[in-house]
């Protein structure tokens, strides 16, 4: 079955699918996107993910390509016609297209680009059976990580570094030492105490969608969240690690830069995360 994307108001072949070379998400990055969950056939906390979209686009003085209502029915639609029940929907919005010109063109509409993917239920679910690696990097972006565009250089080499590495993902690490989120996810560790920590989001990291669902799942649990800072040294010492974002959900880490998380496995608490999320995560039909 051939995969449908769709572009600028109409479905096509996935193959087939471009945008102009003049497009400024092309051209300077200027452009936004959210990353979606489709599991058992829901689009995973579609609202948070459509709330942070229009905060992206605020912060860049960006309109709406579409009506919310409207990109919540083509986003449905990308994932029927695909017929996506586990994997993802991405969505990006652009600037739009114009004559290469630094300031903001005028009268331009933003470009929209939808796509959804499947992917393999059992991929995740065995990697958390093991955990993963991280390799910690100094913190090289911007300082408007806040917002969710896709100007994702510094992720990229970061994660190229992981992999090199033999890892899974790559930590940003502050000058002070302090642990700011992964390449493509948000940092967590669990104290002694089985308190939860990761940092806070109001500025210098992205406020995962999965990281406010998670702080909702901790309530069920009867586990505590504490928005602090933390050291890749604390982390190594931790009673358990790990990363959370649409695509992983929970999911242990078991190695920092070579040294091993508590006894090298999966941690209990993580895996109590992962398991009762999608229970708590609101499930918008697809
Ligand atoms: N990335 N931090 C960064 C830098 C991210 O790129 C992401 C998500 C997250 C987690 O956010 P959320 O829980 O809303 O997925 C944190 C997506 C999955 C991506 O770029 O593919």
């Amino acid at each position: 079955m051939p995969r449908i994307a769709y572009v600028n108001g109409r479905y096509v072949a996935h193959r087939d699918a471009s945008v102009h070379i003049e497009d400024r998400g092309y051209q300077f990055a200027d452009g936004v996107y959210e990353v979606c969950e489709v599991a058992r056939g829901f689009i995973v906390d579609m609202p948070r993910h459509l709330d942070r979209l229009e905060r992206s686009l605020k912060e860049l003085s960006m309109a709406w390509p579409v009506s919310r209502r409207v990109l919540m029915l083509i986003m449905r639609e990308v994932v029927r016609r695909n017929r996506v029940s586990t994997g993802l929907v991405y969505l990006q919005v652009t600037r739009g297209v114009a004559s290469r010109d630094f300031v903001f063109p005028q009268g331009v509409h933003p470009s929209l680009v939808v796509t959804a993917r499947k992917v393999d239920p059992g991929f995740q679910a065995r990697r958390a059976e093991t955990g993963i690696k991280v390799v910690t990097v100094p913190e090289t972006r911007w300082d408007r990580v806040d917002i969710k565009t896709v100007g994702l250089l510094p992720n990229v080499l970061a994660k190229q570094k992981a992999k090199e590495a033999g890892c899974q993902e790559a930590w940003f690490v502050d000058i002070e030492g302090k642990v700011k989120e992964g390449g493509s996810s948000n940092a967590w560790i669990v104290t002694r105490d089985g308190l939860l920590v990761t940092r806070p989001a109001d500025r210098g990291i992205l406020r995962g969608i999965t990281r406010t669902t998670l702080f909702d799942v901790a309530g069920k649990l009867g586990l505590k969240v504490e928005e602090r800072y933390f050291s890749v040294e604390e982390a190594k010492a931790a009673r358990e690690a790990f990363i959370s974002s649409a695509t992983t959900i929970a999911m242990p880490v078991v190695e920092i830069d070579g040294t091993t998380v508590a006894n090298g496995q999966p941690g209990s608490i993580t895996l109590s995360l992962r398991e009762a999320f999608f229970d708590v995560a609101e499930k918008s039909p697809a």
